[in-house]
């Protein structure tokens, strides 16, 4: 190993372990406020902006996510309005944070490059497993024609759905359901993202994928493995992206 790939990999394991406190933090402070927070307001003041820019130039792009639509869904979608109020003035931190029951937002950064791993296309149709906030899917619906997003813990899905609603987004759907088996009736899709990790990839899911279709999704233990999987005239073919650190996928996927 070359002394900068040494240097990089002490850089990736340093942001796992920076990962694992943060997410650690975030899941005994969900724990400890399951209430949902009221809906904060819709306002985008000119230092969010700012913030917003700044999260984009140097958690995102200078960490190598180029994808200039990816980037300007990035810029333009207001983050803070996804977390409860106390944690608005960390909005724009390069973590995840708390949002009630025990669940996260995902990191700006992770946001950015699973939906670029995901090549989106505008005609794309797009299933997300793991609604949380709705800010993933927020980000997808502003560069695909339709986005699918359900959410097993009912009182966030509501909430996700209400704020998205307010924001105006009319493209994007909620169920609230146990996302193990995705969602038949409106298969096949384009694209599916998983934002809670199983410890095996779900069978439903890549069977709802169309051909051509992607699917990127955090898979295993500590660290998970984030990974793609393609389906291809020539079958399912997998490859691995990065280690992350996600919630666990809760429900049938916990019994397999
Ligand atoms: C890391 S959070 C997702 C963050 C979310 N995408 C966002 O932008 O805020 C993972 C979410 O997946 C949900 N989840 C876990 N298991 C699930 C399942 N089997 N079906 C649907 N949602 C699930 C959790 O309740 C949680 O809200």
């Amino acid at each position: 190993m070359s002394g900068s790939d040494s240097l990089s990999c002490l850089s990736r394991v340093a942001r796992l372990v920076l990962l694992v406190l943060i997410v650690g933090m975030c899941r005994s402070l969900g724990a400890q406020a399951p209430t949902p927070s009221p809906t904060p307001t819709l306002s985008d003041s000119e230092a969010q902006r700012q913030a917003r820019e700044r999260m984009v130039h140097e958690q995102i792009e200078d960490r190598g996510v180029h994808d200039k639509r990816v980037l300007a869904a990035m810029r333009k979608v207001p983050r803070h309005v996804f977390v409860p109020p106390e944690m608005q003035s960390h909005a724009y931190a390069d973590g995840p944070l708390p949002i009630g029951y025990g669940q996260t937002i995902s990191q700006p950064y992770i946001v950015a490059f699973m939906t670029e791993a995901l090549e989106l296309k505008p005609q794309d149709k797009v299933l997300e497993i793991g609604t949380g906030s709705g800010y993933q899917a927020a980000v997808l619906a502003e560069l695909v024609r339709e986005v699918f997003s359900i959410e097993i813990v009912e009182p966030l899905g509501k909430e996700a759905e209400e704020r998205l609603k307010r924001l105006g987004y009319s493209n994007l759907k909620v169920k609230i359901a146990d996302g193990y088996r995705g969602w038949p009736e409106a298969a096949p899709f384009d694209a599916i993202i998983v934002t809670a990790a199983p410890n095996h990839v779900p069978p439903a899911l890549v069977n709802q994928l169309r051909e051509g279709g992607r699917m990127v999704l955090p898979v295993g233990r500590l660290p998970q493995d984030l990974i793609r999987v393609r389906r291809t005239p020539n079958g399912v073919k997998q490859e691995s992206l990065l280690p992350v650190l996600f919630v666990p996928m809760t429900g049938e996927a916990q019994k397999k």
